[in-house]
């Protein structure tokens, strides 16, 4: 594995836990193992429209804000993800991604946003190209690239996006711009160093820590390959 890439003296890494891959039955308990590790709590809502499959929404992200003092990162998977900015404000995000591919003019969700206090970023599913994200660097704080189809955890890296995020970086880059590029699905030990010397600095993972015996140990294991240190 090569060391961090030149660019990361000004890049900052995160690590985001996917909570999709936690026991819904005791979230509590679980952010609890990672409340000191990890730098945001990704919260994958969706609705069953714009993506196969039921998660959870603002009843259950406004119930675990009183146990959490990290940043809530909401990945919307929904469809007219831009009407629920507000609630979702409410309960206590502190961002919101929205799909492109459900929001294809964002303008609107950024002033939205804006009006409530809100960090906005846009992303992209693996069939969307990378100039769809071009055009909102300057605005968004973060943007996403999927490296699974959205849906659901659990699922094989898609090597293939790992061009879009070398795409982006080199925009953020050569713009100067501090804007975060996130990205979500398969991250695990053995590609997180991929997306990192792609060119991402913030990496959620679901499976790869909830789906672990310790969740702060494996934590700590993908911080460690990011670092170089493994
Ligand atoms: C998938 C979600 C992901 C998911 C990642 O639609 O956006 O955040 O929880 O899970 P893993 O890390 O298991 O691929
Ligand atoms: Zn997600």
């Amino acid at each position: 594995m090569r060391g961090p890439p030149v660019h990361s003296a000004a890049v900052q890494y995160k690590i985001a836990p996917s909570l999709l891959a936690a026991d819904f039955a005791c979230l509590r308990e679980s952010i609890a193992t990672v409340e000191e590790e990890v730098d945001l709590l990704h919260l994958d809502v969706m609705d069953g429209h714009f993506v196969p499959n039921i998660s959870f929404g603002m009843p259950v992200i406004e119930a675990i804000r009183a146990h959490s003092d990290l940043p809530f990162d909401c990945h919307m998977m929904t469809t007219n993800p831009v009407d629920y900015l507000p609630a979702i404000s409410d309960a206590g995000a502190d961002i919101v991604t929205l799909h492109l591919e459900a929001v294809p003019d964002p303008r609107h969700a950024f002033e939205t946003a804006s009006g409530l206090g809100l960090d906005l970023g846009v992303v992209v599913s693996p069939p969307t190209p990378a100039e769809a994200l071009e055009p909102y660097l300057e605005q968004s704080a973060m943007v996403l690239i999927m490296s699974v189809h959205p849906g659901f955890g659990g699922q094989s890296f898609m090597p293939e996006v790992l061009r879009k995020v070398e795409q982006v970086r080199k925009w953020v880059d050569s713009r100067g711009l501090a804007t975060d590029i996130q990205i979500d699905g398969g991250i695990s030990s053995k590609t997180i160093g991929l997306a990192r010397d792609a060119g991402a600095n913030v990496f959620v993972a679901g499976t790869a820590v909830f789906g672990t015996g310790d969740p702060a140990v494996a934590v700590g294991e993908l911080r460690a390959v990011i670092e170089g240190r493994a």
